[in-house]
């Protein structure tokens, strides 16, 4: 039997016209009430996609579709907490020769424009006064560009699926993912739940920023075989991070020496990523942690199996098993 290409399908989704619909549940507003950032006016949920996203996103959708893609771009493309700045930061050195002087002396967020953070924030939200207009940054930035982006490839512009330039996608271990996801809101948006309740309201597939997890991962996953399309994974990168830095390298077309690679490597560990200003967020950190009075941070623990360490036994299981029901049939190699 023939299988149909994840291009004819795109072409498919292209076509179609993006509808909204408001998410309003018991689950989704005990959620919603237990943020005091960026839920605040409400989610829709997005079709195609079944992607949840705040109702501000109404606004943007159609600008990020039809926003002009350069062949030469970079996409980091993820799900959340999956090593998102990792991976953006090993990219921007690749594909600018290494600059590790510029690196060190401008913030990832204007170097490497993350697309639609503009619509996560909500208009009254006093950070957003320091955010400009993150599709006009992504628009203005030269060549070669490297954008961050968190929505899932239905919602993504549709330049990407003719003018194909290369996509980096990583993935991450699903419980790993959920209790970083969950600090995040912790640190971001003031979240006031337990992790069991956010736990619950990750896999209701209803009330979580984003797409669900596992939907936004398989289809990445399913396009690994495409020639512009590289998938990484987070436990990866912390076994072999040289070879995957030579690996993408090699997936960007560019070349350089064995020193230059260790070089990079040792500049993307953890513990130097951590203290560096211009990745670890922790001018905003200390702002937030006295608005929510709480002492989450964003470069946490930079760790395999902490989900399995965190989550109590009973709800680690319960969260393999909603994760092995849906990557039943797909391949898709599990971490447990
Ligand atoms: P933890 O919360 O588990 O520590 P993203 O950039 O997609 O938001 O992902 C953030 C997660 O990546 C956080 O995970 C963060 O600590 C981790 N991270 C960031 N830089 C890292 C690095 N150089 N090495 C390992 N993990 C890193």
């Amino acid at each position: 039997m023939s299988q149909t290409s994840p291009y004819t399908i795109m072409k498919i989704w292209m076509e179609m016209s993006l509808q909204f619909e408001d998410i309003k549940t018991p689950l989704s507003e005990k959620f919603r009430s237990s943020n005091k950032r960026i839920y605040c006016n409400g989610s829709v949920r997005v079709s195609p996609s079944d992607c949840i996203l705040p109702v501000k996103y109404k606004q943007f959708a159609d600008r990020i579709k039809n926003f002009e893609v350069r062949e030469d771009d970079v996409w980091i493309v993820t799900y959340p907490k999956c090593g998102t700045t990792w991976t953006q930061e090993m990219v921007w050195l690749l594909i600018n020769n290494m600059d590790f002087n510029r690196a060190t002396q401008e913030n990832l967020f204007t170097r490497s424009p993350f697309i639609e953070y503009g619509f996560i924030l909500e208009d009254d939200d006093e950070r957003r006064r320091n955010v400009m207009d993150t599709i006009t940054l992504a628009e203005n930035s030269p060549s070669p560009r490297c954008i961050k982006c968190h929505l899932p490839k239905d919602l993504l512009p549709d330049q990407l699926w003719t003018k194909k330039p290369k996509i980096v996608y990583v993935t991450r271990g699903v419980k790993d993912v959920l209790v970083s996801y969950y600090n995040h809101h912790r640190l971001l948006n003031g979240y006031t739940g337990s992790l069991d309740d956010f736990a619950e309201a990750f896999m209701s597939e209803s009330v979580v920023y984003w797409d669900p997890f596992w939907k936004n991962t398989l289809d990445f996953w399913n396009m690994r075989n495409e020639e512009n399309v590289l998938v990484n994974s987070y436990e990866e990168m912390k076994k072999d991070l040289p070879g995957i830095i030579r690996k993408t390298a090699k997936f960007l077309g560019k070349e350089f020496s064995e020193e230059q690679f260790l070089a990079l490597a040792e500049h993307l560990d953890f513990s130097k990523m951590k203290d560096n200003p211009m990745v670890n967020f922790e001018e905003q950190k200390k702002k937030l942690n006295e608005m929510f009075c709480n002492d989450a941070t964003f470069m946490r623990r930079g760790e395999v199996g902490t989900g399995k360490k965190e989550l109590s036994p009973e709800l680690a299981a319960r969260v393999d098993k909603w994760s092995k029901e849906r990557i039943q049939g797909t391949g898709y190699p599990f971490v447990g």
